[in-house]
């Protein structure tokens, strides 16, 4: 006989405890929607995994004024342009005299530490580090999440509504069968490799640099720690490099006649990151709901995949309290069709910056040429720095 399994009935079962999980159940709790949250990692895993660190303005509205704490705009790094660099020149984007919107600086595992400690502070239940979670009859009016606590109790939680905001890996997505899922998926010939150092910033804003070796991205953390990237093979051994090799590649991807020179320091974090773009169509299987990387994943040129996740929550959130509070469906039927047309524009501006900027090793001398000439038209166009400029900062709706 298998062990009693602990049986909890909530409105709205979400898998997946990261910002995008965390926000939903923040949100839903506001709004007097009950909600547990169940996740595989343990909270200092999520807290410690580095990933992107710009936040569009619709994002920090979202985290602002739902009340989940001041941070982002006390911590956090208004932004009012970037830099595209090519032919070793910078060409600044004014995102403010463009399209009048700013991005905000503020890295995704500080959003994670924010709205985690604001659901503790309000009391919600976030289970983390449970296992085995299955999810079941999500084309019933009572879908069901299976897991084991990290103590060993199994449990079933019984919703109304199922979320799956669990992530690239997800659980939720494979309940919805491959006959009524399309999996739209491309892979690049190229991946990051990503740095952490103890160095003061190298220059004021972002600089995305196309060289004739390859793509670079210098952004920052702070006063004192710095984040960068550049272009490398996606089978790249990331401990095989050298501190002196690593500033020396990112080195010549920036060098230009204005000699640009990047301030080194110790580098305590070196890894490869992968490169993909995918999305799940639709992002709804009776009731149960994609958000986030479990629907679609962008490559992180452009730092549009918490910003998707958090837009996709912010309509979930609108859609569910019309569900819960007024009993209409209306919004949750037009969930997975409105949240794809910001997903496919994302898509489409990850997809486009990531072509640009980057170069394939077999690239012909006329696609490299090519390359410059667009960004040339880019750059050299108010029209073409605004529709970059209205993509970065975020679209005002879907
Ligand atoms: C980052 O700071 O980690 C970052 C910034 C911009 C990007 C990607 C990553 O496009």
């Amino acid at each position: 006989m298998s062990a009693p399994r602990t049986t909890v009935t909530t409105q709205v079962g979400i898998v997946g405890g990261g910002p995008a999980g965390l926000m939903l159940s923040h949100l839903l709790a506001k709004a007097g929607i009950d909600n547990i949250v169940v996740e595989k990692r343990d909270h200092e895993t999520i807290r410690t995994t580095h990933r992107a660190g710009i936040l569009e303005h619709g994002s920090v509205k979202l985290l602002n004024d739902s009340g989940v704490n001041g941070r982002v705009l006390s911590e956090g790094h208004r932004h009012d342009g970037i830099d595209l660099r090519f032919g070793g020149r910078s060409h600044r984007i004014d995102f403010q005299d463009l399209v009048g919107e700013s991005v905000w600086l503020y890295p995704q595992n500080e959003v994670f530490v924010d709205l985690a400690a604001a659901r503790e502070r309000d009391s919600g239940d976030v289970r983390y580090s449970v296992r085995d979670t299955e999810v079941l009859d999500v084309t019933t009016a009572t879908p069901k999440i299976r897991f084991t606590e990290a103590d060993g109790t199994e449990v079933e939680i019984r919703c109304r509504i199922l979320v799956g905001a669990d992530g690239s890996q997800s659980i939720c997505r494979r309940a919805i069968p491959a006959d009524v899922r399309s999996d739209h998926f491309i892979e690049y010939p190229f991946a990051w490799f990503g740095i952490l150092t103890e160095a003061p910033p190298s220059a004021p804003e972002l600089i995305y640099a196309r060289s004739e070796h390859g793509f670079a991205l210098i952004s920052q953390r702070s006063e004192t720690v710095q984040r960068m990237y550049f272009q490398c093979d996606p089978a790249e051994d990331a401990s095989a490099w050298t501190e002196e090799r690593i500033w020396d590649e990112l080195q010549r991807r920036v060098e230009g006649p204005d000699g640009l020179e990047l301030k080194r320091g110790r580098i305590f974090e070196q890894m490869v990151l992968p490169f993909r773009s995918y999305v799940c169509e639709p992002l709804r299987h009776g009731n149960l709901f994609l958000a986030g990387d479990a629907g679609h994943t962008v490559p992180p040129t452009g730092a549009k995949g918490l910003n998707l996740a958090l837009a996709d929550v912010g309509l979930l959130f609108h859609a569910l309290d019309s569900f819960f509070s007024a009993g209409s469906s209306t919004l949750l039927d037009a969930y997975s069709e409105t949240a794809l047309r910001r997903v496919w524009k994302a898509q489409n501006f990850s997809y486009w910056m990531t072509s640009m900027l980057h170069t394939r090793s077999d690239a012909t001398p006329f696609e490299r040429k090519r390359s410059l000439g667009e960004l040339a038209a880019v750059t050299g166009s108010r029209y073409g720095q605004q529709y970059l400029a209205e993509g970065y900062t975020g679209w005002p709706d879907n």
